[in-house]
């Protein structure tokens, strides 16, 4: 089903930056009882979600790395979003999952999901996670010798040897280093490889790492600087060994990605003063003016995404030939840990128009019951525009504004891009925040001032009576 147009009217940027949709969102979007109802039952702020865009996303990576021949385990990073359904529905795809915390790996495990498909890459690991991990059959990817000390003394006891990998860093690319603050450099790994294979209770899987950003090339090089480390540590290369390449998988959040070109014109064009600002204070978000500085948002308009980004990596030729024939060559199996792309058309977040009020310098304020950190990851800005669907009733007149959220702060904005309401905006409208589900609803959302978090529901695309509240929510 292509989008009707009608449903980004009421609502957009005063320079679009319009979302694609998935066709249950669109379809969601034109049953105002359907919304109610949700809300009803279930509250608002609400996250609204549904599976059959993960399953997709899913069956589309693995479908494209088939296409190599190559043994490969994507592994859902679940950091992006805290539901259960994701969990169950990987487990149900005989994918594997990247966890980050202890509570992660517990509810994994008590999902059913196998040890040998989860890893724990959490930034910090302390003894009673490294337990749970041991206890689990987890693979526990270690990033320090601090945590080797610690998982050394954890692992005497279990019968079987712990699984474990090498969290790396130090790959270069063009005569620069690529900065981490993670893992381990390149040069300690034999050793370190060494130190394992010498113990009873630890047995090295494979080898990993997670750049910054989202760049191909910078896969790339990494691939090819450990390829040389794996045949120099992995003397048996008949037994299994991975090579995890971490997330970052790139994904376009915008309809037609040309708009981020002509809005980024118009902010540089409002920034030097050639036209009325479209943002709070004419604020650059990051960009200082025609050519300098960057937007601090994820980057929502790329070419490059999804399987076509990991085929650009696949088939780099490197001393003869690609890279997948190196990594067969070696008896490597792939692994990735995907977060964002695999939420890609997953979610929304609905919330309801509090008021419309002017602030002190006359712009108009449209008050949205909820808060920031509900559809915000670590960038600033969320550079995309929300919806509006409207309530019923004579309409008002247009105006254009900023939507501020509950926190009591100068700074609660729910986006510092001016919005444009050609049919005006009153209470009891619904702002919809589009594609939520990957990092935007859970990174960093909070309880400040005891608001109630957002809950979680599933919809099913093709089936409007249908929902399901999620289990984190139950718990
Ligand atoms: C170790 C690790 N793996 C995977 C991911 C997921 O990245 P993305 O959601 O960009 O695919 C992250 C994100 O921070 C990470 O730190």
């Amino acid at each position: 089903m292509t989008t009707p147009q009608s449903i980004f009217s009421p609502c957009h940027g005063v320079v679009p930056l319009r979302p694609r949709m998935e066709s249950w969102m669109a379809e969601l979007m034109q049953n105002r009882p359907r919304l109610d109802a949700l809300i009803d039952q279930f509250g608002a702020p609400l996250n609204i979600q549904s599976l059959d865009p993960f399953r997709r996303n899913i069956s589309q990576l693995t479908d494209c790395v088939a296409d190599y021949d190559l043994p490969f385990l994507p592994m859902f990073a679940r950091k992006a979003n805290k539901c259960l359904s994701y969990v169950q529905a990987a487990r149900d795809l005989g994918i594997g999952i990247d966890t980050a915390s202890h509570n992660e790996v517990e509810q994994c495990l008590a999902q059913g999901v196998p040890g040998n498909r989860i890893v724990c890459t959490a930034a910090v690991k302390d003894r009673a996670l490294m337990a749970l991990c041991v206890n689990g059959g987890v693979t526990v990817i270690l990033d320090n010798e601090d945590e080797l000390e610690l998982l050394e003394d954890v692992a005497i006891g279990p019968a079987k040897p712990v699984s474990v990998g090498l969290r790396l860093n130090g790959f270069e690319r063009d005569g620069t280093k690529l900065y981490s603050r993670f893992g381990f450099p390149l040069t300690e790994v034999p050793a370190l490889a060494d130190r394992i294979s010498n113990s009873e209770h630890l047995r090295l899987d494979g080898l990993h790492f997670h750049l910054n950003g989202y760049s191909p090339e910078d896969r790339i090089v990494a691939i090819l600087q450990t390829l040389p480390l794996i045949r120099k540590i992995n003397d048996d290369s008949t037994v299994p060994f991975f090579l995890d390449i971490g997330g970052g998988i790139p994904m376009n959040y915008l309809d037609d990605a040309a708009e981020w070109d002509a809005w980024e014109a118009e902010l540089d064009r409002a920034l030097a003063g050639d036209r009325a600002p479209i943002t709070q204070h004419n604020d650059g978000l990051g960009r200082k003016s025609e050519g300098a500085g960057k937007v601090d948002s994820y980057p929502v308009a790329q070419s490059l995404v999804k399987e076509d980004w990991m085929r650009c990596i696949l088939d780099h030729v490197a001393d003869g030939q690609t890279v997948a024939a190196h990594l067969r060559d070696a008896h490597i199996s792939l692994r990735c840990e995907p977060g964002r792309s695999l939420l890609d058309g997953c979610g929304i977040t609905l919330a309801r128009v509090a008021f419309c009020k002017r602030d002190s310098a006359g712009s108009p304020v449209i008050g949205v019951q909820m808060n920031r950190t509900q559809s915000r990851s670590g960038f600033a800005e969320f550079a995309l525009d929300p919806l509006m669907v409207p309530a019923a009733g004579p309409r008002k007149e247009a105006i254009e504004g900023y939507l501020a959220g509950t926190y009591c702060t100068e700074s609660e904005w729910l986006t510092r891009r001016k919005m444009s309401f050609p049919e005006g905006v009153k209470v009891g409208d619904l702002m919809v925040f589009p594609n939520t589900a990957g990092y935007l609803m859970h990174f960093l959302e909070s309880r400040s001032h005891q608001f109630p978090l957002a809950q979680n529901v599933f919809v099913i695309e093709g089936d409007t009576e249908y929902v399901d509240l999620d289990g984190i929510d139950a718990r």
